[in-house]
């Protein structure tokens, strides 16, 4: 090991950590550790160990190069030590980590496979000769050692094309999201109907969607979206097990767990089902603005819609048919969303989250963060702007409860300035262009009150929340009129 005298910078060893995720050997060798403990205590200075600032932890540094050095000085008790502070500039931290191990010690066979496969997990448009490069193997090691990973992944971007492609999203659109070429795209999309075969095989042998599911690794939603192929929507109800509600009052008591994931304000696909039954056809158009788990991309599949979802939360990998977008709330209007597209929806289903009180669930930047009047001015607006992107026949179906102050508040005392109620929304959506058709009972479960909490609220009188309602609306003929004479 040289030694030096000169510095760049030194940091406190505790503000230096050990990233298991980028250190490439099995262990730490401790003989190697006491030997420069030695060497410090001689008096020895070493070179300044290699960091990078800690992407995840503030004010922390991640050790690219210098484990051992790094260990000495906290045996010795030393409280500072010598860093150079790296800019990779994209380099993947791993593979420099491990080309930086192999100067001073050669990495095992199984450490340089396990960095390579790990490195590719990382970062999969990572090539084999680049990582070769960087941890002295050939491009045909690399080949070796990462061929079940390749295959698995391209397994899974099948999968999520299929997915894609089956909600109606245009090729250039899952290009983006997957960060493919269109070409990459279309030479895929000719695999899809091999791609089905197998399951479908399985599934005509009498194995359960949940079976099929489990070793072919789709997800039952794309499951369903096969099986019930060309079915008309009552039969697909009857798959389904979902009973069909004729009237106007629609109870579900718990989330069909097969659609949508656990996500902070979760609906029950049944009512997704119900709306895409009532107010949509086959093969229609959906858009989701603000789709959060994906309930209404995964009933769309189930029931042959398609669907395009938004959210601000970018999931890319898990849920790559939600594509990332925030709907800038300082923004009045929202011409640069996938909307311009010349494609106009049949059906939006609008589910935003409550104001103020649930901000914690979601984003910092959520509209959940905004107080009352802002909240409902930001409605306004995106009520306006749903309008632009709507046709003639478009509906709208906005989801919402009423929404009070009663936590710890007896009915009487409850202050109006802290409710959203559905008049409220009501009297924004109607200047806004939007007209009522329809007005549906879809109430939450009073099941998640036990009965400790309903004894202590029947003693304070605080009167409960479990309306649920669902709004539908279509474009107010007169506006529609004005808008066609160019007034
Ligand atoms: C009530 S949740 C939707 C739940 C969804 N229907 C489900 O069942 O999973 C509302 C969603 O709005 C999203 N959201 C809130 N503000 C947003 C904004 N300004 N732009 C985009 N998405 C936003 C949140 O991330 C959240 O996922």
């Amino acid at each position: 090991m040289a030694m030096r005298e000169e510095v760049n910078e030194r940091v406190a060893t505790s503000d230096v950590t050990l990233d298991e995720s980028i250190y490439p050997r099995e262990k730490i060798d401790h003989k190697r550790v006491s030997i420069f403990a030695e060497n410090l205590r001689d008096g020895f200075k070493f070179e300044p160990i290699q960091v990078q600032i800690h992407p995840e932890k503030e004010g922390k540094y991640r050790i690219l190069d210098g484990v051992h050095r790094w260990n000495a000085h906290k045996e010795v008790g030393l409280t500072d030590i010598p860093v150079i502070i790296k800019d990779l500039k994209g380099i993947d931290p791993l593979l420099y980590a491990a080309k930086m191990a192999i100067g001073p010690k050669q990495l095992t066979e199984e450490e340089t496979r396990s960095t390579a496969r790990r490195a590719f997990q990382n970062n999969p448009q990572l090539t084999s000769s680049e990582i070769g490069k960087l941890i002295g193997r050939s491009r045909q090691t690399i080949d070796n050692y990462i061929a079940d990973l390749r295959a698995v992944r391209q397994i899974k971007i099948d999968q999520k094309i299929w997915r894609m492609n089956r909600l109606g999203i245009p090729q250039e659109r899952i290009a983006r999201r997957l960060g493919e070429t269109r070409d990459v795209i279309r030479s895929h999309l000719g695999e899809m109907p091999i791609m089905a075969k197998s399951p479908n095989s399985d599934l005509s042998k009498g194995l359960t969607i949940p079976q099929v599911a489990a070793k072919h690794g789709w997800s039952e939603p794309m499951l369903w979206s096969l099986v019930l192929e060309g079915k008309p929507d009552q039969t697909r109800f009857k798959n389904l097990g979902w009973g069909l509600r004729t009237w106007d009052l629609w109870n579900f008591n718990d989330c069909d767990p097969r659609f949508g994931d656990d996500w902070p304000g979760r609906i029950p696909a049944q009512m997704i089902g119900h709306i895409l039954f009532y107010f949509s056809n086959p093969d229609d158009l959906i858009f989701d603005p603000m789709a959060g788990g994906g309930v209404t991309a995964d009933t769309c599949l189930a029931l042959g819609r398609r669907c395009w979802s938004l959210d601000m939360e970018d999931r890319a990998d898990l849920r790559p048919e939600i594509e990332h977008y925030y709907w800038d709330m300082t923004i009045k209007s929202w011409e640069d969303t996938i909307l311009e597209s010349r494609e106009k929806p049949d059906l939006i289903i609008f589910d935003p989250p409550y104001f103020q009180k649930k901000a914690a669930s979601y984003g910092e930047n959520s509209i959940a963060r905004l107080p009352r009047l802002e909240y409902l001015h930001f409605l306004e607006n995106f009520f306006r702007f749903l309008k632009t992107t709507a046709k003639k026949t478009t509906r709208l179906a906005l989801i919402n409860s009423d929404w009070r102050d009663f936590q710890s508040c007896p009915a009487l005392k409850e202050e109006t300035q802290n409710a959203i109620l559905l008049t409220d929304y009501y009297k924004i959506l109607e200047p806004a262009g939007w007209e009522l058709t329809h007005i549906i009972q879809a109430p939450l479960s009073s099941e998640r009150f036990n009965a400790i909490i309903v004894s202590a609220m029947q003693e304070k009188k605080i009167l409960g929340v479990t309306s649920r309602y669902i709004l539908l609306l279509k474009l107010k003929m007169d506006i529609e009129k004005n808008n066609i004479s160019g007034k």
